[in-house]
């Protein structure tokens, strides 16, 4: 019988997706193929320390998405070249490829990817350019801008520079204004202002946050959501809606709130309007140079806009990618594949076999100019 792989799953880390990130490495864990694969888990509590702990029980409150936490009590875990992860009580624990569900800061930004990389470990997901572009905001727009991706438009901002007035602001973007830090994730930091004193307050919690923030025009439209997998030939799920109950899909309405928003999967949208997005989330992927996996988040705008303006607006725009989506059985990503006919199960496979053929398709390039 072939000898099973070895899957290193890293879960928890320093970002504001803590919980989500450990309940998608249960799910993943409880899912994947134990015929091909075995698991080895190692956590990274909210300090970034990483603990090697047993895959079959490393939780405590697994089934209480607010107080899921890490069991403290795993053996300090270290990344060593070549050889995978081992613990330093001194039990190596090598695996042969990696899957890091983490999001945001210090997991989804190509920090991680960088170590594996260095380390050469097989991982999923995209590479490190890819992570770092798709997580700061200013610079994935400017990449998609550049290939003529439709954006809306913005204006990036760093806290040594001069900060415009509202009235400035409001000039060239309209109102309201979006407002946030150029690189995190799940609605943190982010406002949507109306006005000086909100436009104040809001730079102020955004520079919180980052040294850079991104301002940004409102765009009025549906949010869809499309999820892309592969490598080379990358295929596009049917789309996804979410329809935020307030204002905007905030924080609260992603994590604490159950009726904070609705997912729609797939959303109602006609033929012509699903094709459109495959392509722009396929084109949006490839741009920013992405394997493995992504979603790409867009807005619908059903009002064609424009006014009596002779320039017709788009009617779709990219909002974002996110290179390692939230990935729990219930997550958009893993639930569009689902409508689009592949498994929870199936997913997770085809994700570890992709880092397989990327990593012995690096291997096989030379890194040197030796003969
Ligand atoms: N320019 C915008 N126009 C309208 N709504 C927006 C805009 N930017 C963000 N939003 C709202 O805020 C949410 C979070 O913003 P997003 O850019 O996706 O940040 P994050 O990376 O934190 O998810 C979006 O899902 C959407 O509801
Ligand atoms: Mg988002």
């Amino acid at each position: 019988m072939k000898k099973k792989l070895r899957v290193g799953i890293i879960a928890g880390g320093r970002s504001a997706e803590h919980e989500v990130s450990l309940q998608s490495a249960k799910n993943i864990i409880d899912a994947l193929d134990r015929d091909r694969f075995e698991p080895v888990l190692v956590g990274i509590d909210k300090n970034g320390r990483w603990l090697l702990l047993d895959s079959g029980n490393f939780l405590l409150d697994a089934d209480d998405p607010a107080r899921i936490s890490l069991l403290p009590s795993g053996s300090p875990a270290a990344l060593l070249h070549y050889a995978g992860i081992v613990s330093e009580a001194g039990t190596p624990a090598a695996v042969d490829v990696v899957f890091p569900v983490l999001h945001g800061p210090y997991g989804e930004d190509g920090t991680v990817q960088g170590l594996l990389k260095t380390a050469g470990i097989p991982f999923v997901g995209p590479s490190v350019l890819s992570s770092a572009a798709g997580m700061d905001k200013d610079v994935m727009k400017r990449l998609l801008r550049d290939a003529g991706i439709p954006i809306g438009k913005f204006i990036a901002l760093s806290s040594h520079e001069k900060i415009p007035s509202f009235e400035e602001t409001a000039a060239s973007l309209g109102c309201p204004v979006f407002i946030k830090p150029a690189n995190m994730g799940s609605s943190v930091g982010i406002s949507k202002v109306r006005n000086g004193e909100e436009y104040r307050a809001a730079l102020e919690e955004a520079f919180r946050y980052d040294t850079k923030i991104v301002m940004e025009e409102f765009i009025r439209g549906r949010e869809l959501e499309c999820a892309v997998l592969g490598n080379r030939e990358p295929l596009a799920s049917l789309p996804g809606e979410v329809k935020p109950a307030r204002d905007f899909y905030s924080y609260e309405a992603k994590y604490l709130d159950e009726k904070g928003a609705v997912l729609e999967i797939p959303a109602r949208l006609p033929e012509e309007t699903v094709q459109e997005v495959k392509a722009l989330a396929l084109k949006t992927f490839k741009v920013l140079c992405c394997e493995g996996l992504s979603r790409v988040d867009l807005f619908l705008c059903e009002d064609e806009g424009g006014g009596s303006s002779p320039v017709k607006r788009p009617r779709l725009f990219v909002n974002e990618i996110n290179t390692m989506p939230g990935f729990t059985r219930v997550s958009m990503y893993p639930k569009l594949w689902e409508a689009s006919g592949v498994s929870y199960t199936e997913l997770i496979t085809r994700l570890i076999d992709l880092a397989m053929e990327r990593f012995k398709r690096e291997q096989s390039l030379k890194t040197s100019a030796a003969f």
